[in-house]
């Protein structure tokens, strides 16, 4: 069994420090396997923002695993954005822009999909080089490991969020994930939680593949939603993905749903 805290959007230099305290007491109690956190680590890729992510980061009482999002590059400062988006992010929070681990029973990548040079700076895009990686990456691991990508961007937009997929090439990535086996995807951005199975919600998607999303957790940049992680525990052929919010005063867990593997795919039981 792992369970991971999975962490989103925490948006140093707008963020909320009483709520950054509760996470990292919440985390020293529930004691995850792992924390994973998906993009979005500052607000403005300052370096005073990415060195509050960074003291944030080494209080964490786990390993760690972190994406950079869109917030992570320099968005105003265009000669830093073009020359060195990730300068910052990588002195700060980590070199390596698509992270690896596998224990024997979690396998995690982590995928940059953060781009400087894209129109809209708030959308995201995946290459063919990446495609590969993730390929080349689980193809070679057993089914017996359960196999973890992590975006900034989702594959997917959530139902009640209106539009198209904010990740460019997303498509072209879908026959990838299904052929490598992959069995749950990580992302945030939208300031909203959301968890379902990719092959309900995809025409293009066959293969039963678990989302989850993560809403802000320390972000005062809320989309209606209270700051949240999501910890989320893997006990095959079982996954259970709790909500653990902010009331104001501590987090609490508002939602707790369970899947379980079966022949057809992913069940909520
Ligand atoms: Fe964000
Ligand atoms: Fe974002």
């Amino acid at each position: 069994m792992r369970t991971i805290a999975h962490l989103s959007d925490l948006h140093f230099g707008k963020s909320d420090d009483r709520v950054a305290e509760a996470v990292l007491a919440d985390l020293a109690v529930r004691r995850p396997s792992l924390v994973v956190i998906s993009g979005d680590l500052v607000q403005r890729a300052r370096r005073s923002h990415f060195h509050a992510a960074r003291e944030f980061l080494a209080r964490l009482p786990a390993p760690w695993l972190a994406v950079a999002g869109n917030h992570d590059i320099p968005a105003y400062n265009l000669l830093a954005r073009f020359t060195a988006p990730f300068h910052n992010y990588r002195h700060y929070i980590t070199p390596d822009l698509n992270p690896f681990m596998n224990d024997g029973e979690i396998a995690v990548l982590g995928i940059n999909t953060a781009r400087p040079l894209i129109i809209n700076f708030a959308h995201g895009r995946i290459n063919r080089d990446q495609i590969g990686r993730i390929e080349a990456t689980f193809r070679t691991i057993p089914s017996t490991v359960f196999k973890i990508l992590v975006t900034h961007h989702p594959f997917l937009t959530p139902p009640e969020v209106s539009g198209k997929s904010l990740l460019g090439r997303a498509r072209l990535a879908l026959p990838a994930l299904e052929s490598c086996g992959v069995d749950l995807l990580l992302a945030g951005h939208f300031h909203r939680g959301f968890h379902g199975d990719l092959a309900d919600l995809h025409p293009r998607v066959e293969r039963s593949i678990l989302i989850a999303h993560a809403a802000t957790t320390t972000s005062t940049r809320l989309r209606n939603e209270p700051n949240s992680y999501n910890f989320i525990t893997i006990a095959p052929p079982g996954v259970s993905i709790e909500e653990r919010a902010w009331t104001g005063n501590g987090f609490i867990t508002v939602e707790h749903s369970h899947y379980t593997r079966s022949r057809h795919g992913w069940l909520r039981v």
